[in-house]
């Protein structure tokens, strides 16, 4: 069954700052994604930490906050069919380490910080996620 769905994907410092931003865009176009709005951003830590408010009780909330604050993001909203899957797939395990063959963690990914791309992983947080960074 088609199911038409928007998620949040997130290009990280580590792969803006070697230029990946574009290969790792067509590597979404090429597997059914359309890239339906992007931009290029630099967060405060503070509105890292909103952003990533439900990891607020994990030992590596603050370096995850002043990590994502610490250069300039590419914030995009992808759609199509299974969107929030397709678009975990695509990424591969969270820790680079893990990560599955031909996914963009494996191909790009530094270490379980550095691991290039954020991707929503519900559809209540795609919502959340696309609204907190397109408002309009
Ligand atoms: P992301 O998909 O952006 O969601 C939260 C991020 O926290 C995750 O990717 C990792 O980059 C980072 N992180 C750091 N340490 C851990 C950990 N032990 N488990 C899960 N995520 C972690």
């Amino acid at each position: 069954m088609n199911k038409i769905e928007q998620t949040l994907s997130i290009i990280k410092p580590d792969a803006v700052e070697r230029n990946l931003t574009d290969e790792i865009k067509n590597f979404f176009i090429n597997n059914k994604l359309k890239i339906k709005d992007s931009k290029k951003i630099h967060v405060t830590k503070d509105e890292a930490a909103e952003f990533y408010r439900v990891h607020q009780t994990k030992p590596f909330y603050n370096d995850l906050c002043s990590y994502l604050s610490s250069g300039p993001i590419v914030v995009m909203i992808l759609e199509g069919d299974n969107a929030i899957l397709l678009n975990r797939k695509l990424m591969g395990a969270t820790d680079p380490k893990n990560a599955e063959e031909n996914t963009i963690r494996k191909k790009y990914g530094i270490s379980i910080d550095k691991n290039s791309v954020h991707g929503s992983d519900s559809i209540d947080n795609a919502k959340k996620e696309i609204k907190f960074f397109f408002k309009n």
